[in-house]
């Protein structure tokens, strides 16, 4: 079988767990692990998780649902998919804003931090250690991505991987190597946690992390949240919709996406409870925002009997952890450039990685200083962008679409054309006819602030 053009027979899943483990490989990544808990840290604890639950399950999950519903239906990646379907040509919107600005720009910054996990697995091993017990994994953290060319090699290497693994295609290249990487992120993560709750302490970690004060909810809170589930559930950028074109006509829509988002978010649920229990016991605060992986976790992994290893570890499930994710977005940007230009898949994912490549950079650099954009630096605006504009907006495209001018067709394509049944139908057509978009244009509304 040939996907070297949009012509040639449609490459799929190889296997119902194998296209589950793909989609929450692409789910489940830097989101979970790194983004998550410190959003948690900074959003005041249980109460943005519990938040952040309720917008999953009511928006997100049925949000998910409705992309990989379009991306089945039309058989193409998103910037083709809305002509697939003989729809009005606005809605190419929505696949151009995903593959272009998101799918890009999302990658451009994703592989700088994917660029740092690797270099935290060789430090790992080589001193961070030593390091950190003295009191220095600020000082290292900041003097790395002070150097600007070194955190361009990792980058580079980093989307060298990527590319790696997407030239071997779909189900050869993505599926294969999730169905390896996710199993065992998962068996990392469980040998974290139970190292960390069994620390002396650990139940001040435990108790912020999992008893609610509502008192703290803002505004920002709430944006922060729908912000993370989106990005955390690879929406609003067209993923899950061309990741939903390779689906088979047998397969069941609506349990498929249950396991996907079910399965990111006891990742990232779990992410916290291998994070906060330590972070308390060893005596280290909550709150310190992005660099509560590269700079409070090193600390207290060095004052952890065989902290070198867990260190090790961490950075192992973060890394594999981002690589799954960082596939489904070259995916996107590639398979746009094999049914758009009629280019090889080698030639697609060549060009595209470059691109990003060289995107990237602008990310890379900001973080040694230079100039800002509005009094942010480029990795942080594009963060911004990309998390608190681009990825609700596309999901709010994305349900308006589904939920009033594509309805009968998406009821259609969901209940596998009234041979499947779907208990929670009426609920899903309430989420993506009203909750979803009321929701996103209040939170927008609420608490969009540069
Ligand atoms: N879901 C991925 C994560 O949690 C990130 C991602 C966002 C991937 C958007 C693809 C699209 O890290």
């Amino acid at each position: 079988m040939s996907d070297s053009d949009g012509l040639a027979k449609r490459e799929h899943w190889g296997s119902r767990v194998g296209f589950i483990m793909a989609a929450a490989g692409s789910a489940i990544g830097l989101g979970n692990i790194w983004r998550f808990p410190y959003l948690v840290g900074k959003d005041g604890g249980a109460a943005f998780v519990v938040i952040y639950l309720i917008i999953t399950l009511f928006i997100g999950l049925p949000v998910m649902i409705a992309e990989f519903a379009i991306g089945r239906a039309a058989q193409k990646a998103p910037v083709l998919a809305f002509k697939a379907l003989n729809v009005s040509p606005f809605w190419s919107l929505i696949g151009w804003m995903g593959t272009i600005a998101g799918g890009f720009l999302t990658l451009s910054f994703y592989n700088v931090v994917g660029g740092w996990t690797i270099k935290y697995i060789i430090s790992s091993l080589t001193g961070l250690m030593e390091i950190a017990d003295a009191g220095n994994s600020g000082d290292f953290f900041s003097s790395f991505i002070g150097q600007s060319y070194q955190v361009i090699v990792f980058q580079a290497l980093f989307l060298a991987i990527t590319m790696g693994v997407v030239i071997g295609g779909v189900s050869k290249g993505i599926e294969r190597a999730c169905k390896v990487l996710m199993p065992t992120l998962f068996v990392i993560m469980i040998i974290l946690i139970i190292r960390s709750v069994t620390l002396p302490g650990a139940e001040a970690g435990l108790k912020f992390y999992l008893s609610p004060d509502f008192s703290k909810l803002t505004g920002e809170t709430f944006l922060d949240a729908l912000g993370q589930s989106f990005f955390s559930l690879s929406l609003g950028l067209g993923i899950m919709l061309t990741y939903g074109s390779y689906i088979g006509k047998e397969e069941q829509l609506p349990s498929s996406s249950a396991w996907t988002a079910g399965l990111d978010t006891v990742i990232a649920l779990l992410a916290g409870l291998a994070i906060f229990p330590a972070v308390f016991a060893m005596g280290f605060e909550p709150g310190s925002g992005a660099g509560l992986s590269f700079i409070t976790l090193p600390a207290v992994f060095a004052k952890m009997p065989a902290g070198m290893i867990f260190s090790f570890l961490f950075f192992l499930l973060l890394f594999f952890a981002a690589v799954t994710s960082s596939m489904s977005l070259l995916e996107v940007a590639a398979a746009f450039a094999i049914e758009k230009f009629h280019m090889t898949r080698k030639e697609a994912v060549y060009g595209v990685g470059f691109i990003i490549l060289v995107l990237g950079i602008p990310s890379a650099t900001s973080l040694a200083g230079g100039p800002k954009i509005y009094g942010k630096d480029f990795f942080d605006a594009a963060e911004y962008v990309c998390n608190n504009v681009l990825l609700p907006l596309g999901s709010f495209l994305a349900s308006v679409f589904v939920g009033w001018f594509w309805l009968p067709q998406a009821i259609k394509e969901i209940t596998n054309d009234g041979k499947l049944k779907f208990g929670w139908l009426n609920t899903w057509i309430w989420c993506v006819r009203f909750v979803a978009p009321l929701a996103i244009a209040y939170i927008f509304y609420a608490g969009l602030k540069w």
